[in-house]
């Protein structure tokens, strides 16, 4: 499978929305990446289902939620209903993961997990057959715009070891200061989904950047 580019609207011009949400459908990238953040989780607020229903009225590609969230089995009916295709929660947010998984799937959502930087892949080992995607912090959640950890590719690796013969369709998404500098390594470290905010946003041309993102060295990919 090709790998796929989420853009993360976090960085979009948040006055200038629909024009932003018009490029990317106009572009080769994959999903919409929404990050919703409630200011305890981690140490900042973003935006909630009043701006993702207006996201979705102009998106003509799946929005994909990323829950920065306490408690996120609170808001996952909330999720479906403005149009969310992938929900992705926090494995520190969850208590009773198995269930929250569950939840999201009995809704027609795509269950993912996502993994803090210092959260070791080992820990999906009993829940892994049951997610259809995980996500790889490779900064620390809350802002956009930080420096791509390193030790993330050790991690995607560990990751695909895991899920090998308990999950063969599992997709590994990664955000957090990805960009054209890392996008090559990290589809050949088995990376599926690239999450990108500022390197397409902040970009002169943000559909260049797409386009680039999503073909990078396509001979050494994964199978
Ligand atoms: C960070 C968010 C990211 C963020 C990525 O907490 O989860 O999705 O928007 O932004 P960049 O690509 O700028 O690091
Ligand atoms: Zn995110």
């Amino acid at each position: 499978m090709k790998h796929l580019i989420a853009p993360s609207v976090l960085a979009a011009d948040f006055a200038n929305l629909q024009r932003d949400i018009e490029m990317v459908n106009q572009s080769q990238a994959d999903w919409f990446h929404i990050d919703v953040m409630d200011g305890v989780f981690v140490p900042n607020i973003s935006f909630g289902f009043p701006v993702i229903e207006a996201i979705r009225k102009h998106a003509a590609k799946p929005l994909d939620v990323h829950l920065m969230i306490v408690d996120p089995d609170r808001y996952l009916a909330q999720c479906q209903k403005v149009g969310a295709s992938v929900i992705t929660v926090h494995y520190e947010a969850c208590t009773h993961l198995h269930r929250t998984v569950q939840a999201i799937k009995d809704l027609g959502c795509k269950a993912g997990v996502s993994l803090n930087p210092h959260t070791p892949v080992a820990l999906l080992q009993d829940i892994i057959q049951d997610l259809d995607l995980v996500l790889i912090m490779s900064v620390n959640p809350g802002f956009g715009g930080q420096k791509f950890i390193e030790r993330t590719y050790d991690k995607i690796r560990a990751l695909r070891n895991l899920a090998a013969g308990r999950n063969d369709s599992l997709l590994i998404e990664v955000d957090g200061g990805v960009g054209p500098a890392n996008a090559a390594a990290l589809v050949q470290a088995g990376a599926d989904v690239l999450v990108a905010g500022n390197a397409v946003f902040a970009a002169a041309d943000p559909t260049e950047v797409i386009a680039g993102l999503k073909n990078v060295s396509p001979q050494i990919q994964h199978a």
